[in-house]
């Protein structure tokens, strides 16, 4: 198979949670292996949201990097890097915002639905969070990303991702592929209320937490509300807790839904079972965590190192991209820089 460039990333918010891992991590940790992957932690695409309070981002985005590290991403393989530190990205995002009619944001779902669940005010949506989608364009374009291994959440945006490198492509020289979507078989992953997975529902189990979170947070989820006794029969089918077992699709799982119809196994029991499933997965990616956390400098050179690879790709679609627009003409003529 050929090798395909691959570009994702992940707005930087704060730490990840098991959602992140089942439903998109472990594609990317997957692709690494044959493919030309490009991992982003989207720097930018956090302040379309959070640009009034930047204290926690350089904390956020190492912590990002930390956790992606501790699922198994290898900088070896694939290459890692911050946005911001790639300006030929906000240079392609001006670009593309020449030729991306507003009507195309205004209907995106995705940043209706952010709208929605951060309780914004229509009138304070900023410039910035209706081009989401255009810098997020930018991203995947200037790596001349053809796989995009995303939630499904994400779709919409990838719509648009294609429909403005078709429009670049047929105005000026077709530079870009159209990037593909591309899903893990658990795109969406169910939070401990039974909607989906997201802190901001506070019901997300994250990749750090500790045994005892993880209990915590387990033994307090939502299950089938039919069932009032011990030994009532349950219904999987709309237990939450059996939605998780589901995505681990441990070999216990079938056992599980046999002794919850029969009423054999009880809630309490169930949970208990399934938190310390989930301690088993996540002990040892909590374990490589706390490794790499402990060693700054190699986080530090990950990054150095990570962004130069992105930035070379980067520069180099930014030189075609200038000459098909005509916008390198005059570069012979300008002054040289003052010293
Ligand atoms: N919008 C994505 C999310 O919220 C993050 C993202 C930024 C992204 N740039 C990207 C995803 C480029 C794929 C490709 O998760």
């Amino acid at each position: 198979m050929a090798r395909k460039r691959v570009m994702s990333g992940m707005r930087v918010t704060g730490t990840l949670h098991i959602g992140h891992w089942l439903g998109v991590l472990s594609n990317w940790v997957r692709l690494q292996e044959e493919h030309d992957c490009f991992f982003a932690l989207a720097d930018w695409h956090m302040l379309t949201t959070g640009a009034a309070d930047t204290s926690k981002i350089r904390e956020n985005t190492r912590g990002m990097l930390l956790d992606w590290l501790a699922v198994g991403v290898d900088p070896e393989k694939a290459t890692v890097y911050v946005q911001s530190a790639v300006p030929e990205i906000a240079e392609l995002a001006l670009l593309l915002g020449m030729i991306t009619p507003v009507p195309w944001l205004q209907r995106n779902p995705t940043v209706k639905e952010q709208i929605q669940d951060l309780h914004l005010d229509e009138e304070r949506v900023g410039y910035g969070l209706l081009g989401y989608p255009v810098l997020q364009a930018a991203d995947i374009l200037v790596m001349l990303g053809q796989s995009v291994p995303v939630g499904r959440d994400q779709l919409p945006h990838l719509e648009l991702s294609r429909d403005i490198a078709r429009r670049f492509n047929a105005l000026y020289a077709p530079l870009f592929p159209e990037p593909e979507g591309l899903l893990t078989e658990t795109p969406l992953v169910v939070g401990l209320d039974g909607r989906k997975m997201s802190k901001s529902y506070g019901n997300d189990i994250r990749l750090g937490a500790s045994a005892e979170d993880i209990a915590s947070k387990v033994m307090a989820a939502i299950t089938d509300p039919a069932r009032q006794r011990r030994h009532d029969p349950g219904h999987p089918e709309v237990c939450t807790i059996y939605a998780l077992w589901h995505l681990f699709k441990s070999p216990g799982v079938e056992r599980v839904a046999y002794d919850c119809r029969l009423g054999t196994l009880g809630c309490v029991d169930d949970k208990r079972q399934l938190a310390s499933s989930i301690e088993e997965l996540i002990a040892p990616i909590r374990e490589r965590r706390e490794k790499f956390a402990r060693d700054p400098e190699r986080l530090d050179a990950i990054l150095a190192n990570g962004n130069a690879r992105a930035r070379k790709a980067a520069m180099a679609t930014m030189e075609q991209v200038r000459s098909a627009m005509r916008l390198n003409d005059f570069s012979a003529a300008s002054p040289a820089l003052p010293a």
